[in-house]
């Protein structure tokens, strides 16, 4: 069992991600909507990715004899003003959810509760990689401002992005 303020703690984080989850779709859902097919594949990936994530932390309380508790799904921002804006965004939410997961770990760390410390280390890396690839987005999309073209020619590449299943369910899945 954990105790009962890191429990809490990775309850809401399996909220957080299922929002964030959330906020990719309703992009991928924009980006669609306004003819960028490949930014809302790159967007739809996402949304499987952070369902993902939430999957990793529902199997690990279950795990640990710990009930998962899911709560409302709060509304999440249906329009965007243009594709670099929506990579904007992304940075800046992966920013607030690596604070979310730093604040876990201390927990555990307190707690001296080392299979939490241990599972959270795949989330402060996939953390790194969240923001390192929302800042090359936004490199990317700022490079072709202003040229239609580029931006065709960026979105036929960001088509190409494909799911992944996260390490920790591949290897839950043997
Ligand atoms: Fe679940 Fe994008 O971090």
């Amino acid at each position: 069992m954990l105790s009962a303020k890191l429990h809490a703690a990775i309850n809401e984080q399996i909220n957080a991600e299922l929002w964030s989850a959330y906020l990719y779709l309703s992009m991928s859902m924009d980006a669609e909507a306004k003819g960028y097919k490949g930014v809302a594949n790159w967007f739809f990936v996402q949304w499987q990715e952070e369902q993902d994530h939430a999957r990793i932390l529902m199997n690990y309380l279950n795990s640990r004899d710990c009930k998962v508790e899911l709560k409302p799904i709060a509304e999440v921002r249906t329009e965007w003003n243009s594709v670099l804006e929506m990579y904007q965004e992304t940075l800046k939410h992966e920013k607030v959810v690596t604070g979310l997961i730093n604040n876990l770990a201390a927990i555990a760390a307190e707690d001296r509760d080392f299979a939490s410390s241990n599972m959270l280390v795949w989330f402060i890396d996939e953390q790194i990689e969240e923001e390192e690839s929302a800042r090359d987005m936004i490199f990317a999309t700022e490079s072709v401002e202003g040229d239609k073209y580029g931006m065709y020619q960026l979105d036929k590449e960001l088509a190409a992005r494909t799911y992944t299943q996260a390490s920790p369910l591949a290897a839950s899945a043997e």
